[in-house]
């Protein structure tokens, strides 16, 4: 049976003073919880990260990066690599967020090389895919997905789909306060499985952890959740307000 997964995306907040308060307040608000078949994970930033492992050691709580640099080493002035990341003890690596991608040029070219890396390296990826609203609006957005998972993952062998969990976040409603509604999200991610489905057959396709991101917040995360296909989520503000995620993976 697949996993069910509540990440945590910090993106750019927290200091090293607030991050540990935080750490602290979400093991906190998290205990007790009965994770049934469910993965729980944080992604702080760069700097914060190894404090994280070592707070989260033992406990339900992950750590993954925000990114990585598709390169073993060398002169690339402000990047981390894969090595850097699994020598303080981060197995999970977030690639493709739309942020990434459009404040930092990241294309698919660049993702692909990433997801090879991290899949070299033994590292599982949070890979992370969606529409901007014109292309909803245009209708497109099922041909956009498509291309976006079949540029960067298609070329992997089936074994390997093992280290990836895909994360749809339509862009317009990351940070919008707008959800896509469930039913939107669950027809986007069916749609995901069967292109999946389609390239490596049912049973792979029925392995494989699809999260849904973009404005998860408690009040909405249960009916998001409840549909078959969502298999977690990303998320971005409530991921913060250690109370809030907690009550979002009591959703689950
Ligand atoms: P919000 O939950 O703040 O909309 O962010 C979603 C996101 O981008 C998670 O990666």
């Amino acid at each position: 049976m697949r996993k069910k997964i509540v990440a945590g995306n910090w993106k750019m907040n927290k200091t090293l003073t607030e991050s540990k308060v935080l750490i602290k307040e979400l093991k906190k608000a998290t205990k007790g919880i009965k994770l049934k078949n469910t993965r729980v994970i944080i992604a702080p930033c760069y700097v914060n990260l190894q404090h994280a492992v070592k707070k989260t050691k033992n406990g339900i709580i992950e750590v993954a990066s925000q990114n990585m640099h598709q390169a073993t080493s060398g002169a690339y002035t402000g990047e981390v690599s894969a090595d850097m990341l699994l020598d303080i003890g981060v197995k999970t690596v977030i690639l493709g967020h739309s942020e990434r991608r459009d404040h930092f040029g990241e294309i698919d070219g660049s993702l692909t090389e990433k997801v090879n890396t991290a899949i070299g390296n033994n590292l599982e990826v949070i890979f992370c895919f969606g529409e901007q609203l014109e292309d909803r609006e245009a209708n497109n957005h099922f041909k956009i997905i498509e291309a976006q998972l079949k540029n960067v993952l298609f070329h992997l062998e089936a074994n390997s789909l093992q280290q990836i969990v895909l994360a749809y976040e339509p862009v317009w409603a990351i940070g919008t306060g707008k959800t896509a509604s469930a039913d939107q999200a669950q027809e986007m991610h069916a749609f995901i499985r069967g292109l999946f489905s389609e390239k490596y057959g049912t049973e792979t396709a029925n392995t494989i952890s699809i999260l849904y991101g973009g404005s998860v917040k408690p009040a909405n995360a249960e009916e998001i959740f409840s549909k078959p296909d969502v298999d977690g989520g990303l998320i971005g503000g409530a991921s913060l307000n250690a109370n809030d995620f907690a009550a979002i993976i009591k959703a689950i």
